[in-house]
This record gives C-alpha cells, structure tokens and sequence, in this order.
C-alpha cells in the first residue's frame, strides 16, 4: 500500500547551479534519462531558455527558480515553495558554487562571505530541510560536487579549499547515519574543468588553469550523475586526478603548501 502512494508521488531532482557548467551539463543528462528537473540559480533567463530545451527535446517537467542561494531569505523562501506545491525532490544534487583566489589579508570579505554561504551553508541547509521527506520515502540520491581542492590545504585560495574539505567530510559522515534509509550521498570530486569557474574566481592566469588540460564538463557531469545513481561514496573525475589524490596522502602539508601556493600565482 505504502510502496503504491509513494510510486503515485511525481518526484523530481533538484539541481543547484544549473544556468551554467556542470550544473548544465548535468541537467541535460538527467533530462535524457526522464527525470523531471527543478533548476536553481540566479539567472532566470538562461533557466528558462534550458527548461523550455529539455522540455521540448525530452518531455519532462522543468521548473525554473530564480535564487540567490547565499541569501538566507532567499533560500528559505525557495525551500518554503518548494513544500507548498508538495515537490517530492528525491535527488539533490548541491552543486553550485564558486571559488576566489588570492591571499587571505587581501582578499574581498563580502565575497568570501558568499562563497561560504554558498558552498557550505546553502548545501547543508538544502540537505537538511530536503533529507527527511527522502528518508520517509525509503529512496534518495544526494550528489554533493566537492573538488580535489578538498583534500589539501590551498595557500592563496584558502577559503575554497577549506570549503571542499567541509564537503567531502560532511558528505562521508552523513553517508554513514543514512546506511540501510534507501538514501546515499555521493562527493564528486573534480579537478579543473573547462567552465567558468576559474574567470569568477578570478583565477584564469593562474599555472594551475594554464599548466593543467581542464576537463569538459559533459565528462564530469556523466560521471557525477551515474555515480550518484549507483550510490558511490566519493569518486574522483579523471585518472591523474585519482593519482594525485592518491599521491597526496604521503605528501605532508610543509611540502604540498609551497607547490599549491605557486599554482596559485
Ligand atoms: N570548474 C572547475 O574547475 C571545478 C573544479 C572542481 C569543482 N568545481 C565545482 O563545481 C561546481 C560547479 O561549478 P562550475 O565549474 O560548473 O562553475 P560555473 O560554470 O561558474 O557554474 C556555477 C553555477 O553556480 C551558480 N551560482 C553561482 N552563484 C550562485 C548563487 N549565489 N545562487 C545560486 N546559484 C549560484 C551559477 O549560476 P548563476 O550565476 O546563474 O547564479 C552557475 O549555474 C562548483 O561547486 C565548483 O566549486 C569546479
């Protein structure tokens, strides 16, 4: 009986950050696979331009929102409207967010007070407020897009790094107290991709953007989405991206922080 409500209910995934880059990308993708889509960011014509895309090329529903996901007002609001048009979300996917570089001294505190918002606050308030209608339901996908960035610390783009960290942490723990609900969460952890990440950061001279090749972002998003899908912990984009994680592990922080801190210049 409960298994035939719950199967009447429409769900939806909701995507944050989904106007541009991987948001976008996986948007597409999800669309493909059939799945209605609710769209997060603050660029309501560009939300609009791709619901009405993926509506007409895939037949899905595609809500467009416009928010401004560091404003708490905001959020809640968007949180609020969500529940009273009851849209069962049943995959979250946290993915948007930004980064800044430079030294911490210098750096612009509005700014970095927003991406603290945005990469941490709005993904754990989106999580907490949206996780329990999941753990009712029995099933729930959460893909959280973390980045290597997480795991060491970033001399000249501190806040971001740190940021990342919080995400893989927080994403492996609460993994582990949603065992056995049907729910998983799963970290993406990229390395460069080719969007327009670095030019917001103000990062696009950076050795770390001109030395390393960035990947797509179609090739991150279909690796994102599908392991998400099979419930993956935390997956890593890309091979060399897996070596260096790997290799970080023996490097101590006095020998990886110089190397990162000249990325960063
Ligand atoms: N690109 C990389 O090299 C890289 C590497 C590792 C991890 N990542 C992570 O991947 C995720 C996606 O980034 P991306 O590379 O696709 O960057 P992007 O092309 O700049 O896309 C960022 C998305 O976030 C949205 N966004 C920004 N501020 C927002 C706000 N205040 N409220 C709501 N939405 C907001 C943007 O939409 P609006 O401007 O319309 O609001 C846009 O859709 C981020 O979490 C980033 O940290 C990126």
């Amino acid at each position: 009986m409960t298994l035939q409500v719950e199967s009447q209910i429409k769900q939806y995934a909701l995507i944050t950050g989904a106007s541009g880059g991987i948001g976008y990308e996986l948007s597409e993708l999800m669309a493909k696979d059939g799945h209605n889509l609710i769209l997060a960011a603050r660029n309501i014509e560009k939300l609009n331009e791709l619901s009405r895309d993926l509506n007409k090329k895939y037949n899905v529903e595609v809500i467009p929102f416009k928010v401004d996901l560091t404003s708490e007002e905001e959020r809640t609001a968007f949180i609020n409207n969500l529940r009273d048009n009851k849209y069962h979300v049943s995959i979250l996917i946290n993915n948007a967010g930004f980064g800044d570089a430079g030294c911490f001294a210098e750096v612009d505190w509005t700014k970095t007070d927003r991406m603290i918002q945005l990469n941490i606050t709005a993904l754990t308030h989106l999580t907490r407020e949206l996780l329990p209608a999941m753990i009712d339901a029995g099933y729930g996908r959460i893909l959280n897009i973390a980045s290597i960035a997480g795991f060491l610390p970033g001399p000249n783009m501190s806040v971001y790094y740190a940021s990342k960290s919080y995400v893989i942490s927080f994403s492996a723990a609460l993994r582990e107290e949603l065992k056995n609900t049907g729910v998983t969460v799963t970290a993406l952890c990229p390395g460069p991709v080719q969007t327009n990440f670095f030019n917001f950061a103000g990062a696009s001279e950076s050795r770390l953007n001109t030395m390393m090749k960035p990947a797509e972002p179609k090739s991150v998003a279909y690796y994102g989405y599908h392991s998400m899908m099979k419930g993956k912990g935390r997956v890593v984009h890309g091979l060399l991206n897996k070596l260096m994680v790997f290799v970080i592990n023996f490097i101590p922080a006095e020998v990886s922080n110089p190397i990162v801190k000249r990325l960063h210049t």
